[in-house]
């Protein structure tokens, strides 16, 4: 999505990320392990189309060997495993893994980075990555999945944002103040260029639409497992959440029950030369 000017992290996403300070971003980058297990309970799956359409590219291939980079609890390891495709996992942050491995303990996960990938060359047809390229250095990770992925083999991106065209998710939005916008994130120019690198060609994009069902508390426990929100301190934490809650209780599409909450997954795609 979206990247912006940002000394050794060229391709921070200001508006995705609402911030281009460096030790907030580094900060934010390392603080979803101290969520691990509601990160797994309250975010969002993606839409098998979406994981399909990333996946194309290499799709006709009898064994498709995908690295899910930066897993995470490995939401993304679960639809590509139920494509029928081999996922290996790699995850910098020891929380998040041990939540994958005990949701999917048969895929083989490591620790690692995008700047630094444990395994040799050539090693995957695929390198798919949920909601995290916009913490990686883009210049290291690029040439780091390029090396790790066989020529012709496909790096994709995605990222699940709530649908801010539906009057009630903009005020949510606008309560937490700590969601992405689709919109923004469709017009940014820099989207475009997100893996502009020799080593890649060929780059697409889609969306996908789709809807999970919720309770307004899982979407208070979804809205905790945020960068923004992790890394407020307590009191402001409380505060925000405390005003979401308000806010889904007075709008009429959520004050009861289960409802279903819009969401969009955008993806990024482009071929290994
Ligand atoms: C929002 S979570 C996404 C997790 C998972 N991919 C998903 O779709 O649910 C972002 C993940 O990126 C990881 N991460 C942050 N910086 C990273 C880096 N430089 N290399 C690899 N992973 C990183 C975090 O530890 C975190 O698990």
């Amino acid at each position: 999505m979206p990247p912006e000017s940002n000394g050794s992290r060229p391709t921070a996403s200001r508006d995705y990320l609402g911030s281009a300070d460096p030790t907030e971003r580094e900060r934010r980058a390392e603080s979803f392990g101290a969520s691990a297990a509601a990160y797994a309970a309250f975010r969002p799956s993606y839409p098998e189309a979406a994981v399909r359409w990333a996946l194309e590219p290499v799709a006709g291939d009898d064994v498709v060997r995908v690295l899910d980079l930066a897993a995470g609890t490995g939401k993304l390891t679960e639809v590509i495993r139920g494509l029928g495709m081999e996922a290996v996992a790699v995850e910098p942050d020891a929380a998040m893994l041990t939540e994958l491995s005990r949701r999917l303990p048969d895929v083989p996960a490591f620790t690692g980075t995008a700047e630094e990938i444990p395994a040799p060359d050539g090693a995957f047809d695929a390198v798919v990555v949920g909601q995290a390229f916009h913490w990686f250095d883009r210049d290291r990770a690029l040439a780091e999945i390029a090396r790790v992925l066989r020529p012709g083999g496909v790096l994709a991106a995605l990222w699940n944002l709530h649908d801010d065209g539906v009057a009630w998710v903009a005020g949510l939005n606008a309560a937490a103040q700590a969601l992405g916008s689709v919109r923004e994130t469709r017009e940014s120019p820099m989207r475009q260029e997100l893996f502009e690198h020799v080593a890649f060609a060929d780059q697409a994009s889609a969306e996908f639409g789709f809807h999970e069902r919720r309770t307004s508390e899982q979407v208070v426990g979804m809205l905790g497992t945020h960068s923004r929100i992790l890394v407020m301190d307590e009191v402001d934490r409380t505060q925000v959440l405390a005003r979401v809650r308000g806010y889904l209780r007075a709008r009429p599409e959520t004050s009861t029950g289960e409802f279903d909450v819009p969401l969009v997954t955008i993806a990024l795609r482009a071929v290994r030369v």
